[in-house]
């Protein structure tokens, strides 16, 4: 027997079906809701509605829990690697020997962007941002696999999914280039994915590169612990707009512009901004844990807080732990560590954090790892975009899939005028009377 929920609106009363998941979550399914009361729901933000039925990732906000296709964040950053996990979320199970096999050499294989993308590198001024370069480049690619657009032909889609999965690294990669105006350095695919990207990004031709294998094997964890997080914003923008049937590369480049926002993963970059503004002022972290409780004050501590972990979120606990092996390993030491680890301590000790529940998120710490490694931080977001790739791929293939995609296309409370006559020219005034709404 279908449980409902009782709903007595205006004069309805109205039975609405409720849905658990699979691991507890309950939904009150409302898709029938206008049709038999005229009423739509209001959630800005979206903070208490489900988009969609998801088997992908599962996150518990309250417990601190990041499972991707059921298996533990803790257990895939201890025993698995970028590449094999974004197998897994994009097809579903880790993949045999040989699958795995075959997945790697594809992707390895489509590393090579056409002659002509480079082309598009030199209209870029010097200082553009790499993520502005990256959904650029990114929706370029589209006019050059035109072959690969229809979301409905599995070939065509498995062919686009290898050829993003596999270039986003040389396109990062070459937009760092730019701005140092040093030759593009091409793939190797004699190097696994990491140690290609950290080539690509730092060899240069007159000197012979070698690639410092814990450095490859932190950005390999960093990737893996950002690969998908459910419905997050740049993660919705891509459904939505594929929902469209609009073709993998357009979805992802507008994903990439979502993940840019300083809200999301261009907090990575505002996180080291913060923490070099706090090392500059002595590090009292103390007055900027103030001016971050104070409402009237626009500052806000990056890294901080999150709309679904009311905990400690599970990413930022490994990257904190890796943050002290990798330094140590690498012979670094960053004063920035030290003032971010205080930050948490003084901010967790307050009521007004604990009482939000606000806790690091997976960008507070990631910053120091990109830095000790060698990316400048107007790279860290890039790295955010490369590791959350195939999360936004497996999406988008799963709503594709889906038996009935219905395009995205949400209502809302009109607040503007009634109706009103037009105006001609000759009868409206000048002056603040005539001022638009305001
Ligand atoms: C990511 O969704 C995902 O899964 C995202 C992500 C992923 O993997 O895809 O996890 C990646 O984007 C992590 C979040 C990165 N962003 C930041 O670190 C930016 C700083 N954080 C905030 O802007 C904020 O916490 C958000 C945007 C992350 C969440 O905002 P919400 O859920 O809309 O919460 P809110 O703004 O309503 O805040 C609730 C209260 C408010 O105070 P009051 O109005 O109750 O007085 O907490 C306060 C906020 O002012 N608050 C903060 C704060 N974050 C929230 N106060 C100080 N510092 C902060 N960082």
């Amino acid at each position: 027997m279908t449980r409902t929920a009782r709903l007595h609106v205006a004069d309805r009363v109205v039975d609405l079906p409720l849905a658990t998941g699979t691991a507890g979550d309950q939904v009150i399914d409302i898709s029938t809701l206008r049709d038999r009361t005229g009423f739509t729901t209001l959630d800005p933000g979206y903070v208490n509605t489900a988009s969609c039925s998801s088997a992908i990732t599962f996150v518990d906000g309250d417990h601190g829990i990041l499972r991707y296709r059921g298996i533990p964040i803790e257990a895939l950053a201890e025993r698995s690697d970028f590449l094999e996990t974004a197998y897994l979320l994009i097809y579903g199970t880790l993949p045999s020997p040989a699958a795995s096999h075959a997945f790697v050499t594809t992707i390895t294989r489509h590393t090579l962007l056409h002659e002509d993308v480079k082309r598009f590198y030199d209209g870029f001024p010097k200082d553009a941002h790499p993520m502005a370069i990256l959904s650029a480049v990114v929706g370029a690619l589209s006019t050059f696999y035109q072959d690969s657009h229809n979301p409905t032909d599995p070939h065509q889609v498995e062919l686009s999914t290898h050829r993003l999965l596999a270039k986003l690294p040389s396109i990062a990669a070459y937009s760092y280039k730019k701005s140092i105006g040093q030759p593009f350095i091409y793939p190797d695919n004699a190097l696994d994915y990491c140690s290609n990207f950290l080539r690509m990004m730092f060899a240069v031709p007159t000197e012979p590169s070698d690639v410092n294998p814990v450095a490859a094997r932190a950005l390999n964890l960093a990737l893996l612990l950002h690969a998908d997080h459910e419905q997050n914003c740049s993660t919705s923008t891509v459904r939505l707009v594929g929902s469209s049937h609009a073709n993998l590369f357009a979805s992802v480049a507008a994903g990439i512009y979502a993940l840019w926002g300083p809200r999301h993963g261009g907090a990575s970059q505002q996180v080291m901004t913060m923490l070099d503004t706090i090392q500059a002022d002595g590090a009292n972290v103390g007055k900027y844990v103030d001016l971050a409780k104070d409402r009237s004050h626009p500052f806000r501590l990056s890294g901080f807080g999150h709309r679904v972990y009311r905990h400690y979120d599970p990413r930022a606990t490994i990257l904190k732990r890796t943050c002290d092996h990798v330094l140590a390993a690498l012979g670094v030491h960053d004063p920035l560590l030290d003032v971010a680890k205080r930050l948490e301590e003084v901010a967790l000790k307050d009521d007004f954090f604990l009482s939000r529940k606000l806790y690091p998120n997976v960008d507070f710490y990631s910053g120091v790892i990109y830095k000790a490694i060698g990316f400048p931080v107007n790279m860290f977001t890039v790295l955010f975009a490369i590791g959350r790739l195939p999360g936004w791929i497996a999406h988008w293939r799963e709503m594709m899939q889906a038996p009935a995609v219905k395009i995205g296309r949400p209502r809302q409370l009109y607040t503007g005028r009634p109706a009103i006559d037009y105006v001609p020219m000759a009868q409206r005034l000048d002056g603040p009377a005539a001022a638009g709404p305001g």
